[in-house]
């Protein structure tokens, strides 16, 4: 079967080719479960992974298969598998468990050990191609009736998860009842960010670079949020007109606007970062004024990445209540379809230069 796979560390080495097609008994004790891949999206991780920045093949291969936001169908199940069916609709998550004591308990995206197993990403082959098996205990079935989200479903947990994380540690505060958020970054884990703190009440401002109207601030204004736009008002400006954010959700892919948004977090705040940047740059900040500001204001600086099973599954139960409150909103995130594995040059294509390419996503098969 067709699968797209590059040469990790090798610039521009994405291509096609073929691999066995794996089959439900790959996996022991009859809990394998057999998936044909209906969509796959792509994200600047594949893009910074065919840049040569990113990555690395499983061991005994030189190749790695990419693709990490699947939407499939169950085709076959082993006779062990109890919550899956032939027919279902799902998603599959994308760390497999390490060797921590993190990993043991489920919460393989919180291992503390350095090397990390990501599908389609690091040390395990991906989605990007026509058919995978998995255990059935990273299969997430996705409700029929969010069939039209597809692909949305992994960036999904990965913005659950990281407001999850934003709440579970700020219960150090006893009480928090955060007012207002910035989100930074108007791609999809910014907004689906935005469209996640909306449903939980949060007067939430979305930052981008890019003037208005663009397909971005209409979904920000669709979930009753407040897109901003760099070009016309900076942060500090956003700042004395409305206040100090107490949850700030950097999801921009700089390293400067993670950094730099620490000068505006308010006291007792939490700032999560969640970009993947796999570069070298350097940035210059006003260290001493920082310092004094985020011990005198006990403020929280929290990465997040990746999403385990109850991450998907919280992602999932929020794009149904999204569903229900902004209906068809979301939607709008999946703006560029590709049709077919062998258009892997248009994907990257895609990916590197289209600025108004929100969500790019492989059309491998119909249902
Ligand atoms: C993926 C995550 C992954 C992260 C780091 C992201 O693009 O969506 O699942 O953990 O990259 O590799
Ligand atoms: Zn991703």
């Amino acid at each position: 079967m067709k699968a797209i796979a590059v040469y990790p560390k090798k610039p521009n080495s994405v291509h096609l080719r073929e691999i066995p097609r794996p089959a439900v008994e790959d996996v022991p004790d009859g809990k394998g479960v057999l998936v044909k891949v209906l969509r796959v999206g792509v994200d600047a991780t594949d893009r910074e992974i065919n840049e040569g920045l990113y990555g690395n093949p499983p061991p005994g291969d030189d190749f790695l298969v990419l693709g990490h936001e699947v939407f499939g169908k169950v085709q076959a199940v082993g006779p062990g598998v109890r919550r899956i069916r032939a027919g279902d609709y799902v998603t599959a998550t994308v760390r497999r468990p390490g060797k921590s004591l993190y990993d043991q308990i489920g919460t393989y995206d919180m291992t503390s050990e350095e090397t990390y197993y990501e599908r389609g990403i690091n040390l395990l082959h991906g989605f990007l191609t026509e058919y995978f098996v998995d255990h059935e205990d990273y299969i997430v079935r996705v409700p029929p009736g969010l069939q039209h989200l597809h692909v949305l479903m992994e960036p999904m947990s990965c913005a659950a998860k990281a407001v999850q994380q934003a709440y579970e540690v700020q219960r150090r505060m006893r009480v928090w009842s955060p007012q207002r958020a910035f989100v930074l970054g108007a791609g999809q884990i910014g907004l689906l960010a935005t469209a996640i703190l909306r449903l939980r009440g949060l007067e939430v401002y979305t930052i981008a670079r890019r003037k208005p109207p663009t397909v971005s601030s209409k979904i920000v204004a669709d979930l009753e949020a407040t897109y901003v736009s760099l070009s016309e008002t900076s942060v500090d400006e956003l700042v004395s007109k409305v206040g100090r954010p107490d949850i700030i959700l950097d999801a921009t892919g700089s390293s400067q606007m993670a950094l730099d948004a620490m000068r505006h977090l308010a006291l007792n705040g939490v700032l999560v970062w969640t970009s993947i940047t796999g570069g070298d740059e350097q940035v210059t900040l006003p260290g001493d004024r920082i310092n004094l500001q985020w011990v005198l204001g006990n403020k929280l600086l929290l990465g997040s990445v990746n999403a385990n099973r109850e991450h998907f599954e919280l992602g999932i139960r929020d794009l149904a209540l999204a569903e229900a409150m902004y209906p068809g909103v979301l939607q709008q995130i999946l703006t560029n379809p590709v049709t077919g594995l062998d258009q892997y040059e248009e994907i990257m294509r895609l990916l590197v230069e289209d600025r108004s390419a929100l969500k790019v996503y492989v059309e491998v098969a119909s249902d």
